[in-house]
């Protein structure tokens, strides 16, 4: 389901970490490591909550039924999973009848008005998804939805047009949505949120999109499976783990994520965040940055062809894009493209990607990882996600850093709640 081909790497010195990842395998597993009381993502595939799945499902059915727009108001881990989900599996222009909009996620005021005006004469259904239920952007958002719920609907019916997503026990979401009478999803208490996507917090979005759940619930099952051993030699997850590290001893700072597909832009941000925040600590860590080709060969692609040796770039290739059509032949060929005609456009874009791999490793010496991925379905997103979990922590650990915690985000909540006079 995924490959990872290290030929432009150069990671020769892969063997020499087979004892240290066992080592951190048997942490994982045992669950004995630094954070170790935020594993429950590990077996999740396995151990999720079937009342809670059956009851995303039937929400989701009922939400699809009554709305024209659906809202998902959180940030960080609350919104990328399930954006990056339905952006990688139903492409950027989707056919279906509910418009899936985020909110939450900043205070810039002209994306939160228009958001606002846009939705004002639509059936609309809110999803507020906070795990600690006190972030900023995700209530300030929240509250201005609940008004507008309730000045078009009256109270009422406003409440039954409101999901909220948090902790199942405490915090100020829940104490309020249970004051209000909200229905309400739980997100487990050894997840945190940049590996919540495979809980509520993701599925209920993704299922309102009309993505199967099943299938991103079995892929991610097959991934945790899959990857569930030692051994080196064989675990791709694993093997992916050590090459980043492996870039960085040999003085790489950045990773750079590279698709070639659009619809992957989302997927790169939910990326980053994910091994941004979990190893981005003690002065450790690579940069984890993102492009998306050909699109930004026009903008970055000077920098990584000539530019300061800082990074590597990390290939997410699709074997077989969502859709392909033929480069049709011109009578005329004024425009001097019929060199093209008869070849696919994902043809096309596949030489792009050699020419550019050629440029970029051979004449540009940036070392190169590919992962190749078969497809853009909903298996293929739980199985990458179950992937990028296990790789995050095996990596994050071999570093010896914790990567379930993000201390260091607190920083500017502390002097923005100061200038804000916050008490
Ligand atoms: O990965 C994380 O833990 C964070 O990025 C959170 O998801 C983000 O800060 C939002 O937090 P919360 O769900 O508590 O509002």
């Amino acid at each position: 389901m995924i490959k990872l081909d290290t030929t432009y790497a150069h990671c020769e010195t892969m063997p020499d970490y087979a004892g240290k990842v066992a080592e951190i395998h048997e942490m994982l597993v045992k669950k004995t490591g630094k954070g170790n009381d935020f594993l429950g993502w590990y077996d999740w595939p396995t151990t999720y909550d079937k009342t809670e799945y059956d009851l995303v499902k039937k929400l989701a059915g009922e939400i699809r039924a009554k709305a024209d727009v659906f809202i998902v108001c959180g940030i960080g881990g609350s919104y990328l999973g399930s954006r990056a989900a339905i952006e990688m599996v139903q492409g950027m222009f989707p056919n279906r009848d509910i418009e899936i909009l985020f909110v939450g996620n900043t205070f810039s005021a002209p994306y939160i008005v228009q958001l606002l005006e846009r939705i004002k004469d639509k059936s609309v259904v809110v999803n507020v998804i906070s795990k600690s239920g006190t972030t900023t952007e995700t209530a300030m958002a929240f509250r201005l939805l609940k008004q507008f719920l309730e000045n078009k609907y009256g109270k009422d019916e406003a409440k039954s047009r409101i999901i909220a997503t948090t902790d199942k026990a405490r915090g100020t979401l829940k104490d309020f949505a249970t004051k209000e009478g909200y229905a309400t999803l739980s997100i487990p208490d050894d997840i945190g949120g940049r590996f919540s996507v495979l809980t509520s917090v993701g599925l209920l979005p993704i299922a309102v999109a009309g993505i199967d759940i099943d299938a991103i619930m079995q892929g991610a099952l097959d991934a945790s499976k899959t990857f569930n051993h030692p051994d080196l030699a064989t675990n791709t997850a694993y093997q992916y783990a050590v090459c980043r590290r492996i870039m960085e001893e040999k003085g790489y700072a950045a990773e750079m994520f590279v698709s070639y597909e659009t619809q992957l832009t989302m997927l790169a941000e939910w990326w980053k965040q994910l091994f941004g925040e979990s190893e981005g600590k003690e002065e450790k860590g690579l940069l984890p940055a993102s492009v998306n080709f050909s699109t930004d060969l026009h903008s970055m692609g000077q920098f990584i062809q000539d530019g300061g040796k800082c990074l590597f770039e990390t290939l997410f290739l699709v074997e077989k894009p969502m859709l392909d059509m033929v480069f049709p032949s011109d009578a005329d060929d004024l425009d001097h493209m019929n060199y093209l005609a008869g070849k696919s456009l994902d043809e096309v874009n596949k030489k792009a990607c050699l020419g550019t791999l050629q440029a970029h490793h051979d004449t540009g010496n940036v070392p190169n990882l590919i992962l190749t991925v078969t497809d853009t379905s909903a298996y293929t997103f739980g199985y990458i996600a179950q992937f990028f979990f296990i790789a995050c922590a095996m990596s994050v650990y071999l570093l010896d850093v914790n990567p379930f915690n993000q201390p260091g985000v607190e920083v500017y909540k502390k002097n923005m709640f100061r200038l804000l006079g916050k008490i």
